[in-house]
């Protein structure tokens, strides 16, 4: 199997299932508030597999006419986002080896169908921090490859509590969700997987 990209990192079962719990009390919240909705591609218009919302000041969306980008409100209901859990942001201190606090965390819902196609993060302005990724809910075949779109890949699955970073060297590898695997975790009643990852969107002054 092909290696992982240098500095990529991938810290099995960090959060307990006490851990999971809470941080999944927060996002029910933060959906409640922010509720999920589907993105569109730039220019086709063609609806992603994957629902979003976001938490943080600010938040990644899409949509067919302006593309890619992050904006402080929510494309449907037109509020800002709720602001980022302190769980999360004691999690960013933690692990992320970066002296500023997270902007933006990306709440990703995925079905039992839904997929991630193979992409880059590169939408920040500063790369020099990590994306810090948590994975709750059912596991996931997750693709990591290299910065070029043609360099070989390695999948992992990924857990309900595991976290990876891309960081350093593997800020800008292509990564992507081939498939999720249903029925294997408890955490969310009516299944389904959840992906939040953190970001650092603005290069600090
Ligand atoms: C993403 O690349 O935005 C999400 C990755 C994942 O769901 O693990
Ligand atoms: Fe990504």
């Amino acid at each position: 199997m092909p290696s992982l990209p240098e500095d990529f990192r991938y810290i099995a079962g960090h959060l307990d299932q006490d851990q999971q719990e809470a941080l999944l009390a927060d996002i029910r919240q933060i959906v409640r508030a922010a509720p999920l909705y589907t993105p569109t591609m730039p220019k086709t218009g063609k609806p992603m597999r994957v629902r979003m919302t976001n938490c943080g000041v600010l938040g990644w969306v899409t949509d067919k006419e302006r593309g890619y980008r992050y904006q402080a409100l929510h494309p449907v209901t037109g509020k800002p986002w709720p602001s980022m859990p302190e769980r999360l942001i004691s999690l960013w201190r933690e692990l992320a080896d970066y002296p500023h606090d997270p902007e933006a965390c990306l709440v990703n819902f995925y079905g039992p169908e839904a997929k991630l196609g193979l992409h880059q993060d590169r939408d920040e302005e500063d790369f020099d921090a990590p994306v810090l990724s948590v994975s709750l809910g059912d596991a996931c075949r997750f693709r990591i490859g290299g910065t070029d779109r043609s360099d070989s890949t390695a999948s992992l699955r990924l857990n309900s509590g595991d976290i990876v970073l891309l960081a350093g060297k593997s800020r800008l590898a292509h990564h992507g969700v081939d498939r999720i695997y249903p029925g294997t975790s408890t955490l969310l009643k009516n299944g389904g997987r959840i992906n939040l990852t953190l970001r650092r969107v603005t290069r600090p002054v």
